[in-house]
């Protein structure tokens, strides 16, 4: 399977640390943000990686990632996002990367503690539709600053609903997806949302629609280091404590 790294966005939640540099730049332990996406992605057994990124440090991602020998990476190619389009339309970049086969998408400020191989690994067996982990909050506050799913009585996923003020359950939508290869075709359907941006919770409700969306309850810590400078800093202490991307 191939894997689609997002690392593009103002990264405006962390102003003024990301008014000098990109977001998945900035330090996490004793590494840039970004080669923990990397490390996620091949530890889970993906060498094959396309990296998203935009706006105007896009160059050190080459400085820092070079054509990703160091990381285990295969093959390393880069896409530019050339305006703020949303993080469908940062995905819908990596079309002909993916070129018909189905593809793990991770956000690059999400820091998991442990390898995600597990799902990957089924997901390819199945290779249909799509697979979303989930996180479970271990504060509710948090639930309204991400994506939270609606479960049925039989734990079937009804809808997501984004940074709700009343949360349908107590999981967190995490930034690691798994899609066939229609995730560009739905992204092709999609409006652009009120902030004006393809989002990816409307790729992933499409799935839930259709009946084609399970997913998998991770273990262990999860953090999105981009969500705020306190979530920022939790993922850091986290990480220097714990480490990251632990099989
Ligand atoms: C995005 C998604 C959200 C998800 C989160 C995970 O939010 O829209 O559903 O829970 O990533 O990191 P953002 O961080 O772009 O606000």
């Amino acid at each position: 399977m191939k894997g689609v790294l997002l690392a593009g966005g103002t990264g405006s939640r962390l102003y003024p640390l990301t008014r000098i540099t990109n977001k998945h730049l900035l330090p996490i332990g004793d590494r840039p943000m970004v080669s923990y996406g990397i490390e996620a992605l091949v530890t889970a057994g993906v060498t094959e990686i396309m990296v998203v990124t935009g706006g105007t440090h896009a160059g050190e991602f080459l400085r820092l990632l070079s054509n990703g020998d160091e990381f285990g990476v295969d093959r390393l190619l880069y896409a530019y996002q050339d305006r703020p389009g949303g993080i469908a339309q940062a995905l819908g970049l990596a079309e002909r990367f993916a070129a018909d086969e189905a593809i793990v998408v991770m956000l690059a400020d999400n820091i998991l503690e442990r390898t995600f191989r597990s799902s990957v690994d089924s997901f390819a067996d199945e290779g249909k539709g799509a697979r979303l982990l989930l996180a479970e909050a271990e504060d509710p506050e948090h639930l309204r600053h991400v994506g939270v799913p609606e479960l049925d009585g039989g734990g079937r996923l009804v809808r997501i609903v984004e940074k709700p003020d009343v949360p349908p359950s107590r999981y967190c939508v995490t930034g690691v997806y798994l899609y066939d290869p229609t995730v560009f075709e739905v992204i092709s359907t999609l409006k652009p949302s009120g902030r004006g941006e393809l989002e990816i919770t409307d790729v992933n409700n499409h799935y839930v629609e259709t009946g084609a969306a399970l997913y998998d309850v991770i273990e262990g810590f999860w953090g999105d280091a981009g969500e705020s400078i306190d979530a920022y800093y939790a993922v850091n202490d986290y990480v220097r404590r714990n480490g990251a991307n632990r099989l």
